[in-house]
């Protein structure tokens, strides 16, 4: 059996759709091989699997999860085999009795029409191995991920105590759902447990209501909920009869730092906002620019990659701090000046070691060579969430945020790059609502944006897209949660010709235009 923490091992890191090339720049710049990759996963080899599984899990701002290989079957049928697979795995030796274990499971087999049987089973066969070498049951985390949408922004999303969960959510959604008048507005209200619909539906919500419902949620859980126990985590990847058990370093998705206590409408995932930081190309020195901040995300990624602060630093939970042997002394490696007493070092001193230096490595805030970061919105409640947000991911001095419309963005005489992540419509209004937005976007830029200057925007439309009437440099796909999103980089001086006052002829003589596929 090999030794999580000492054996060298490849290693399997995840992210969203879209973002594997640059994690596996990351990954390079790291200085790690990478042996290989799909649409969601790259594969790396891991010399030093202590180190790495830290460094991994500290460092990487695109990634999801770093996941250690356990055991797997190219023949795993139906839920039985996957029983037996997990059954004859030595956990005792990767799992601490007493300390409690989630699963995750990622499943495409025809044999299974209820997608939590996979997770469920997996637990059996674990607490069943558990107990007969162990001699007592271990503990399964109880908490189940409880999710609250409202058009597609997240409202709260955390493991929650089941039990409570639904008490709690009733309680909410009684007393408050259905006494809201008819308005004008209306938006798709999702409430999600362990992944099933609670309750879905569409409902006249002005977007006032959802920030007091969002506030009321979380005030309400917060009082009364456990939140998720900090746990080791396992992660059942499933296709067709061939199944892969990893061991999940990370638990909680890397891209929730910690540092976003509050979101806003559609608030973007921090590991899309740090890799579309860095398709831009932005050289971190040059001033960056993100009207439609909402609650900062972009812009906070930025300032966070200028100041060389780690995106782990935030986080005081990993998965990987509840395996066996994270307090045993690794062979080999030597106790620092955090365990001066003992002779050789363990992974917890590592971890020590390690996040002290990425401190002493941080940029400070008033070096000189830390640009500036702007972020405007109009809705000054985004932007009171944005300073809150930045501030407690250390960057408040970094990022200057305004209330205002996007067309009255200031920018510096020295060019920069400008990240836009405007509403799309499927989400926030109706597309064709949005059109007036998008032209106006596209008179910004071909008129207030000096040349010289980047710019660059994300959106799922590709209708209001092609409103934007500049050449396009490059045109990138992401995953946006469910939206499949382009990042567009536009050529500032290169405008399109106006189509509705361009003959015919006009058009067709363009070099390079934005095609529909
Ligand atoms: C899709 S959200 C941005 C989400 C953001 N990237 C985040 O991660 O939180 C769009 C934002 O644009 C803002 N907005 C819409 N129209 C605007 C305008 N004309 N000027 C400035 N901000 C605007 C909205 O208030 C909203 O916060």
């Amino acid at each position: 059996m090999r030794n999580l923490w000492t054996d060298p091992t490849t290693l399997a890191i995840t992210c969203g759709k879209g973002i594997v090339p640059f994690l596996e720049q990351e990954l390079t710049d790291l200085g790690y091989e990478v042996l290989g990759s799909n649409e969601t996963m790259v594969g790396i080899k891991a010399k030093n699997a202590c180190r790495d599984i830290l460094r991994l899990n500290l460092s990487l701002r695109t990634a999801q999860r770093v996941l250690w290989p356990f055991v797997q079957d190219t023949r795993c049928r139906n839920l039985d085999d996957l029983y037996d697979l997990a059954y004859y795995a030595p956990w005792e030796q990767i799992l601490n009795v007493d300390e409690p274990f989630f699963v995750t499971n990622v499943t495409k087999n025809d044999t299974i029409q209820d997608s939590r049987m996979p997770t469920l089973r997996l637990k059996d066969a674990i607490v069943d191995r558990m107990r007969s070498k162990c001699g007592h049951r271990p503990n399964v985390s109880g908490a189940v991920p409880v999710r609250v949408e409202a058009d597609g922004a997240i409202l709260y999303s955390k493991p929650t105590a089941l039990r409570s969960a639904m008490r709690v959510i009733r309680a909410v959604l009684e007393d408050w759902l259905n006494t809201i008048p008819e308005t004008q507005e209306r938006a798709d209200l999702l409430i999600e447990v362990d992944g099933y619909d609670l309750m879905s539906g569409n409902f006249y919500l002005p977007k006032l209501d959802l920030m007091v419902l969002k506030k009321r949620f979380e005030r309400t859980f917060a009082s009364r909920i456990t939140e998720g126990t900090p746990s080791a985590a396992i992660y059942l990847w499933w296709e067709d009869t061939h199944a892969k058990i990893y061991i999940d370093t990370s638990g909680n998705s890397l891209s929730r730092r910690g540092y976003r206590k509050e979101g806003w409408l559609a608030p973007m995932q921090e590991s899309l906002a740090a890799a579309c930081v860095m398709a831009t190309g932005w050289d971190k020195k040059s001033p960056f620019v993100v009207p439609f901040s909402g609650s900062g995300t972009p812009a906070i990624e930025a300032a966070l990659m200028a100041r060389n602060i780690l995106p782990g630093m935030f986080r005081a939970d990993y998965a990987f701090m509840h395996l066996r042997g994270w307090t045993s002394i690794i062979p080999g490696e030597k106790a620092g000046v955090s365990a001066r007493r003992r002779i050789g070092a363990t992974p917890q001193d590592i971890w020590r070691e390690m996040t002290a230096q990425a401190k002493r490595e941080e940029v400070a805030h008033d070096d000189p060579s830390v640009p500036v970061i702007v972020g405007v919105d109009w809705e000054e409640e985004a932007v009171d969430i944005a300073e809150r947000n930045a501030n407690a991911a250390g960057v408040g001095h970094n990022v200057k945020f305004f209330v205002d419309d996007f067309a009255d963005t200031s920018l510096s005489a020295q060019p920069g790059v400008i990240f836009m992540n405007p509403p799309y419509g499927e989400r926030l209004e109706e597309e064709t609502a949005l059109e007036p937005l998008y032209d106006g976007i596209s008179t910004w830029l071909r008129t207030a944006v000096p040349s010289g200057w980047e710019a660059w925007m994300i959106t799922s439309s590709k209708p209001l897209s092609l409103r934007v009437r500049l050449q396009t440099k490059q045109i990138l796909d992401f995953k946006n949660g469910a939206l499949d999103c382009r990042l567009l980089g536009y050529d500032i001086g290169k405008p399109l010709a106006d189509e509705p006052e361009q003959p015919a002829e006009a058009v067709e003589t363009v070099e390079v235009e934005e095609v529909e596929e």
